[in-house]
């Protein structure tokens, strides 16, 4: 049975660490529900016990079609709709390696949760939202404006995990550069085909972000490697995952009705 809590509800996979759980903090704030999910539940329950709004978390592959469709299931069954989602979740390979020295098992791992992750997630969460009624807020503040009112109704936002590795070459990270270019492709493919649905997706593409996937790769690296990595960005430092966080948020607002099929670049300058 549904709680309607009145709130707008927020879907965020990989939210039990980095740039996630930073995420549904910030949805939490805004006042949105929050759905939590992660493969590791113990995490997304850690999250959610950070939140100040009704939430859930959930387990959930985003590997496995039943395991994702369950997700958006148990968001629905809890909250009976999903406003916003953030499909976050994402891994980068164990080592690095030449596109010669790279397994075909740890390319399948890395496309497997970056790239199918995020279409499975597209998949049902566009099945949910296509569901639902159009939402307007604020109507008055376009009453001025009919044709921004008229398409400003929407049913749901989706912003998906690209990287900074789908706007650069990625030597000795072929699988995780391909993986993040192939979100791209899906952001922009999914944000035509329902544009006229009033669903609009979008993708970040965050630098460096200090996180523990960004301390795991760093941990693959020599100290001049290491250094020369983390003075890449112009601004001189990597990111905070609470900055990405508010693009999210941002481009899953009301704020940007206009915005759809964009990447962000949120990468102190790069
Ligand atoms: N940190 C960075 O520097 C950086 C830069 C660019 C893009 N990104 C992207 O941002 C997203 C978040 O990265 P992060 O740095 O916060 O990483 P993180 O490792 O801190 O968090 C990723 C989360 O995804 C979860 N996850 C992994 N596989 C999963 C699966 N199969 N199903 C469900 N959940 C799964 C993990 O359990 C983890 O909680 C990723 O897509 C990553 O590729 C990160």
């Amino acid at each position: 049975m549904a709680t309607n809590t009145g709130k707008r509800v927020a879907l965020v996979t990989g939210g039990g660490s980095g740039i996630g759980r930073a995420t549904a903090v910030r949805f939490a704030e805004l006042g949105y529900s929050c759905v939590v999910a992660d493969i590791d539940e113990s995490s997304a329950k850690e999250t959610l016990r950070m939140l100040q709004t009704p939430g859930i978390a959930v387990q959930v592959d985003v590997t496995k079609a039943t395991s994702v469709e369950a997700m958006v299931t148990a968001a629905v069954q809890h909250f009976g709709r999903i406003d916003c989602a953030f499909n976050g979740a994402g891994i980068a390979e164990r080592a690095t390696a030449t596109i010669a020295d790279t397994t075909e098992d740890e390319f399948d791992r890395v496309m497997g949760v970056n790239t199918k992750g995020v279409w499975l997630c597209l998949k049902y969460e566009i099945a949910q939202m296509l569901q639902q009624e159009p939402v307007m807020s604020d109507p008055a503040k376009w009453a001025d404006k009919p044709d921004v009112c008229r398409f400003r109704g929407v049913r749901g936002s989706i912003v998906n995990a690209s990287s900074i590795a789908a706007h650069y070459p990625t030597p000795m990270h072929a699988p995780y550069g391909a993986s993040k270019w192939a979100v791209l492709g899906l952001t922009k493919t999914a944000a035509v085909e329902y544009a006229k649905e009033g669903i609009r997706v979008n993708a970040v593409s965050p630098g460096f972000v200090d996180t523990p996937m960004h301390h795991r790769n760093m941990e693959k690296l020599s100290p001049g490697e290491k250094e020369k990595t983390e003075s890449w960005h112009p601004v001189g430092r990597i990111g905070a995952p609470e900055e990405v966080a508010e693009a999210v948020c941002w481009l899953c607002s009301d704020a940007c009705p206009f915005t759809t099929g964009e990447h962000l670049k949120i990468a102190g300058g790069s």
